[in-house]
């Protein structure tokens, strides 16, 4: 069974091919390569020994969707990761961020549509319930005006699919992510910053291996216990493992309503202090870091009820913060090389 796995060289996509394919899964990977790399595509099959289909393509462009949907009429499930993830960007070039998040969804399910294709995971973000009002937060929770238009896209898109669903025969399933961190055991595949990192992680990672002077720390005066801002951290493997589960679900016929959502994390939060210690000691080696004023558009913290998806889902998070430091740390060090 083909499943087409938009954004499938990118960080969160790489990971979910390696793991279809390892359950059987013939995966077709379509990708504009505009933030990631071809070779990508050679790394998953050094891992799983199967050369997933590639074709380049920009899922924005309406022609190009369709030319893609009618070579391949064997799709029998879509996971849509393909999509711009800058928060900061998305400020400053906000049309761009509107135009390729959303009209790639579009394009995407009005051939789902005209193929009879029923079944989209699509990739949201923990970003919709901005600062929520009850820690941890549940699905149920109400979603609050987006931070950036980054986050923007992804409420939107989720109604986009819910509207798309109540008119159609697609049924979805809508998986919010918390803080994917973390890399493939082998090091072949993991998640490639372009340019100054704004994620904390690959920022620890480049500070270690010396690229980056050192870290800062946006704020030590947040309501929590040691002032620094507190995230729900989640292994990229727990988090592309989480992908086949849903794809079978909905394969099997298991799904309770045409349109779920489930949250992704592991239920608890690290501060940022606490990461640094844990990237320390894990890694034997010395980070720099100082404190500075908070980060404009940062909420104070946030972690994940995940009760409805290890139930629903049969799903729980395995890998642990150590893990998480260490594969970072080596994914850092097989790219310096
Ligand atoms: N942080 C620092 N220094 C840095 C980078 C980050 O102190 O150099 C802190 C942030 O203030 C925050 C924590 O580390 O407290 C995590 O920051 P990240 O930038 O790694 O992640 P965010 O939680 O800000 O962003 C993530 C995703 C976004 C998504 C957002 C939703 O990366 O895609 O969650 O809240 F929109």
């Amino acid at each position: 069974m083909k499943i087409l796995v938009t954004g499938g060289t990118g960080y969160i996509g790489s990971h979910t091919v390696v793991e279809l394919q390892q359950k059987g899964f013939d995966v077709l990977i379509a990708d504009d390569l505009s933030n990631s790399f071809p070779e990508t595509v050679d790394n998953i099959a050094d891992i799983t020994g199967i050369k997933p289909l590639f074709e380049k393509v920009d899922l924005s462009d309406r022609t190009a969707t369709r030319i893609l949907f009618e070579k391949y009429s064997d799709i029998v499930a879509v996971i849509h990761f393909a999509a711009s993830k800058a928060v900061g960007e998305s400020v400053k070039k906000p049309l761009l961020y509107y135009r390729n998040n959303l009209n790639s969804l579009i394009n995407v399910l009005e051939m789902m549509e005209k193929k009879n294709i029923p079944n989209i995971v699509f990739s949201s973000s923990c970003t919709v319930y901005g600062q929520p009002d009850v820690l941890p937060v549940s699905e149920t929770a109400p979603l609050k005006k987006a931070f950036s238009p980054y986050g923007n896209t992804k409420k939107i898109c989720e109604d986009i699919i819910d509207d798309t669903v109540a008119a159609s025969d697609i049924q979805a399933i809508k998986l919010r992510y918390f803080n994917p961190i973390g890399a493939h055991d082998s090091a072949l595949i993991g998640e490639y910053p372009q340019g100054v990192p704004n994620n904390l992680i690959p920022y620890i990672t480049q500070t270690a291996a010396g690229i980056r002077q050192c870290v800062s720390i946006y704020g030590d005066d947040y309501n929590t216990p040691d002032g620094t801002g507190v995230r729900d951290y989640i292994h990229v493997v727990d988090l592309a493992k989480a992908h086949v589960i849903a794809v079978e679900r909905m394969l099997g016929g298991k799904c309770k309503s045409p349109s779920e959502v489930f949250n992704l994390g592991t239920g608890r939060g690290y501060s940022v202090l606490e990461i640094i210690k844990s990237f320390e000691k894990v890694n034997n080696i010395k980070v720099n870091y100082k404190i500075v004023a908070r980060r404009e558009g940062d909420i104070e913290k946030v972690w994940a009820d995940t009760s409805f998806a290890n139930k629903e889902l049969g799903w729980k998070a395995e890998r642990d913060l150590d893990n998480m430091m260490l594969t970072s740390w080596q994914w850092e060090l097989k790219r310096k090389k």
